[in-house]
């Protein structure tokens, strides 16, 4: 099961939540990044009204999402990473990438295909003007896990 990120009121349990902002703050900035918990950099987007959060390094290798461009392909939001343009929807954390089926057609014909969950997404929630980010621990592991150690966060300092 995917957890999904969305921008919700919500009276969950925030024992697990970690203060990111007040929402007026993250609006006007349009993205903060912040260290949660001690241990995972994550991304916190405002966009057309809802927040999404994500790890910030992109699962590639290691691309600063913070910096990506927000466009709609396929119908599905996304942040392109601004290092090699992968394309990773800010709800699920997918990979979108364009198939052909037949190379050799005239016009070529193209389709959006999903590489899966590579990006680890987090759930957002606001109260009372406050956000909040619930780490998505789920045990699978998903390619963007690489990129949340000491050794990249030092790395993306220097950047
Ligand atoms: Fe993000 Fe390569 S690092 S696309």
């Amino acid at each position: 099961i995917s957890q999904t990120s969305s921008a919700s009121s919500s009276s969950s349990n925030l024992s697990t939540s970690h203060f990111i902002g007040k929402k007026e703050d993250i609006v006007k900035a349009g993205r903060v990044t912040k260290l949660v918990n001690g241990c995972r950099d994550v991304l916190v987007v405002h966009h057309q009204g809802q927040l999404y959060a994500m790890d910030v390094r992109c699962y590639h290798s290691g691309g600063a999402l913070q910096y990506g461009d927000i466009e709609e392909f396929n119908g599905r939001l996304c942040i392109v990473c601004p290092w090699h343009k992968y394309k990773i929807t800010l709800a699920e954390g997918e990979s979108l990438y364009q198939a052909v089926d037949d190379p050799t057609a005239k016009p070529l014909r193209t389709y959006w295909r999903s590489k899966g969950v590579k990006q680890r997404v987090h759930k957002v929630t606001e109260v009372n003007g406050d956000v909040y980010v619930m780490l998505n621990d789920s045990g699978e592991a998903i390619e963007s896990d690489v990129y949340q150690t000491e050794k990249y966060r030092r790395a993306s300092l220097k950047a």
